[in-house]
């Protein structure tokens, strides 16, 4: 409920909640900004934009985004992704038939082929594909020239890009975790557009529960939506939304059943730490890359849990968040000291 990647079937729904326009896009307002100027200069000077690349973690706006572009410039919207590009070929066929001015979306960039990557380089820069013809000593390489596009890539994992290629993007937009206020706008944005009507504090309190993510804050408003029909009175008020989300799992701070598994692991049969993720995960019965990679870094961000060389360890606030009292710190070893 509260995982920032989203699955097959929510697709649909999300689809149909996407601002279409950067000035119903919510928050981000640097990204936004800047994204404006580059798009009012192209078409100022009546060019394509140049490349874009936008960088963030799972459920922040990047397709959104991506689409926006080619909204706001009227063009066609070509998508693919990094893995649905096996080969160079497969790039090529897709370059080719590009059409003057449109927007090519690269989901997933960092998880080209390298062959590709290296194809996407040249057309990026001087749009031209090398198409090879035939095989082996005969094959020889063809140049096409592409009419001018604007390619806009999306990656939640900037860091493992290329120099090349990130060097070859004339804009970066990194996209932030959202604060409440904004997360508060996006669950009012989405109510009006699923023509539910929702309480302020309802709104406020799925916001407070989504984890900075517009993604979990629509995920989250539907299904308090769902408990408010079937389980409710029909409105949508904080207790409606509190209720439903108490059915869900989801936390006042935003974590789950595992999440609070793995605090409460880590502060009652741990002491509080230091222990290792490895004995953490086996406490409750989870995959070690389970625990590292779905449940850690939320507990990090929000500074429930820090890690340190000699392992994991609960902040205060993790105890606080248990209700449980946090041991003072130094009580251990404080009669060995009296000792001497
Ligand atoms: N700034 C925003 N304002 C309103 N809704 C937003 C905003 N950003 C994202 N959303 C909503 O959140 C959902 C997820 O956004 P999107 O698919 O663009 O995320 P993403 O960054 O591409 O995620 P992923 O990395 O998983 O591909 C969409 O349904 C979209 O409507
Ligand atoms: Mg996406």
């Amino acid at each position: 409920m509260v995982r920032a990647e989203s699955g097959d079937r929510e697709r649909a729904a999300e689809a149909a909640l996407r601002p279409r326009r950067l000035t119903e896009f919510v928050g981000q307002q640097v990204v936004r900004n800047q994204l404006s100027l580059v798009l009012d200069a192209a078409q100022a000077r009546g060019r394509a934009p140049e490349h874009v690349l936008l960088s963030g973690p799972p459920g922040l706006g990047k397709t959104t985004l991506a689409m926006i572009i080619a909204a706001e410039i009227g063009v066609p919207l070509r998508i693919t992704s990094g893995p649905a590009i096996q080969h160079a070929g497969d790039l090529a066929a897709i370059l080719s038939s590009l059409e003057e001015g449109e927007v090519l979306f690269i989901d997933e960039v960092h998880r080209l082929a390298r062959p590709a990557e290296e194809m996407l380089y040249i057309a990026m820069e001087d749009f031209r594909v090398d198409v090879v013809v035939g095989k082996g000593v005969g094959a020889t390489s063809i140049p096409l020239d592409l009419p001018p596009f604007t390619m806009v890539g999306a990656t939640t994992r900037a860091g493992l890009l290329p120099a090349p290629l990130r060097d070859r993007f004339g804009f970066v937009g990194h996209l932030d975790y959202y604060q409440p206020h904004e997360l508060h706008e996006v669950v009012m944005r989405s109510a009006a557009q699923l023509e539910v009507e929702i309480a302020q504090g309802a709104a406020r309190e799925i916001a407070s529960r989504s984890r900075g993510t517009p993604r979990i804050a629509n995920r989250l408003l539907r299904r308090v939506r769902d408990w408010a029909l079937v389980r409710g009175s029909g409105e949508l008020d904080l207790d409606a939304a509190r209720a439903a989300l108490e059915v869900y799992e989801v936390d006042p701070r935003g974590l789950d059943r595992l999440d609070r598994a793995v605090l409460a692991a880590l502060c009652t049969r741990f002491a509080g730490g230091p222990v290792g993720l490895s004995t953490l995960a086996v406490a409750v019965g989870e995959e070690t890359e389970t625990v590292e990679t779905m449940v850690e870094p939320y507990l990090v961000r929000e500074g429930f849990l820090s890690r340190t060389p000699r392992g994991r360890i609960a902040t205060a606030q993790a105890w606080e968040h248990l209700g449980l009292p946090a041991p003072t710190p130094g009580a251990a070893i404080e009669p060995t000291l009296g000792r001497f």
